[in-house]
């Protein structure tokens, strides 16, 4: 497979039109069987139920080449199963989970020449989405709904790669109690936008959200979940109703407990607690940012560094990192069923 001649190793993290996408359509109470299209581009109403109340879901996941030469994908099963539970969530009709592994497949065949080589530290990022495209004026689910996969290569989510971060505490909620803070549903972002480009402004990557119950408890970031190392060197990984199920942070612990014997905390974290020096380490995970060490939370005015300060990673999130990717990449066995081969 000859590759695209891109400059792979400098990439970022950025849309690229790649040759192929998947569409399937829902009409009349069911999805169409689908198909590939050069067309990156799409037609709908005015009045599309997406446009309107921002009925939309979406997924994201990765292709990599491997040392010896072939093109895999991670556990894309899982992002079927979120991708069903967001859609139920908003009243879209979920795109069954079969159909989504292969149109995954699919697409990553489709784009093989896109799919950066192995060694480069870029990887294809796959952008699965549903959204509602049927005309829609009172406040009510859409009749038709369209399902894409697009591919699109991509270097790292944070510039300097695996370089610590300063991120700050927001003042503002991601998600409500009972709300929308488990699924992958665009309005998640929309409501985070004001809140990153501040964060931004201030001179932070990313903010930390605190639980909207009562601004206790650590939650997640805007785009990843949140990992600690304790003083005992356990992974303690903040739980919350509100937060992401994320794909990267299930497969990390598994990672912790059954290749790194370490030991796993899954539990409620109050922001104080880090102030207290409880963790040693601290990272945020994710397809994107597969894990961005945290060097500094800054809530304002008053900072925590961490014990590795803003130079380099942590040696526990480093070797954390190196599992998961290696097993990514195929130079680390992969517990079953975690890698899907494209032929
Ligand atoms: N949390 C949020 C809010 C995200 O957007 C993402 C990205 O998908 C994650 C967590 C990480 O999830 P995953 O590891 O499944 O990509
Ligand atoms: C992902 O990691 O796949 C995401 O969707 C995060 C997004 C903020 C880029």
């Amino acid at each position: 497979m000859e590759k695209k001649n891109l400059d792979w190793a400098n990439l970022s993290f950025s849309y690229m039109k790649t040759d192929k996408r998947y569409v399937a359509n829902y009409k009349d109470g069911a999805w169409d069987e689908g198909g590939l299209t050069g067309d990156a581009m799409i037609t709908m109403s005015e009045d599309a139920g997406v446009l309107q109340y921002s009925q939309s879901v979406f997924e994201g996941l990765k292709a990599y080449t491997t040392k010896d030469g072939r093109t895999v994908t991670f556990r894309p099963d899982l992002n079927a199963e979120r991708l069903y539970n967001s859609a139920k969530r908003l009243e879209i009709p979920p795109f069954p989970k079969d159909r989504f592994v292969e149109a995954v497949l699919e697409v990553i065949k489709a784009n093989e020449a896109w799919v950066p080589p192995y060694g480069t530290g870029a990887t294809l990022y796959l952008r699965p989405y549903i959204f509602g495209i049927s005309p829609v004026i009172g406040v009510k689910p859409a009749d038709e709904y369209q399902f894409r996969i697009f591919a699109t290569p991509v270097g790292p989510y944070f510039k300097g790669g695996a370089k610590p971060i300063r991120v700050k505490i927001s003042d503002f909620d991601r998600a409500a109690p009972h709300g929308t803070g488990n699924i992958k549903a665009g309005l998640n972002y929309a409501m985070s936008l004001h809140a990153i480009v501040t964060a931004h402004q201030e001179g932070f990557a990313e903010n930390i959200y605190l639980d909207p119950a009562s601004r206790t408890y650590i939650e997640e970031t805007g785009g990843a979940n949140i990992l600690f190392v304790n003083q005992n060197g356990d992974l303690v990984v903040p739980k919350s109703d509100s937060i992401l199920p994320s794909v990267t942070r299930r497969s990390l612990e598994y990672v912790a407990e059954h290749y790194l014997g370490m030991k796993v905390d899954e539990r409620k974290v109050k922001l104080s607690e880090v102030y207290d020096g409880e963790f040693k380490e601290c990272g945020l995970c994710g397809t994107a940012a597969v894990i961005s060490p945290i060097g500094q939370i800054s809530d304002h005015g008053k900072e925590y560094t961490f014990a590795n300060g803003m130079e380099e990673m942590g040696p526990v999130m480093s070797k954390l990192r190196s599992t998961l990717l290696g097993i990514q990449e195929g130079e680390i066995e992969a517990p079953e069923g975690w890698i899907y081969e494209v032929k």
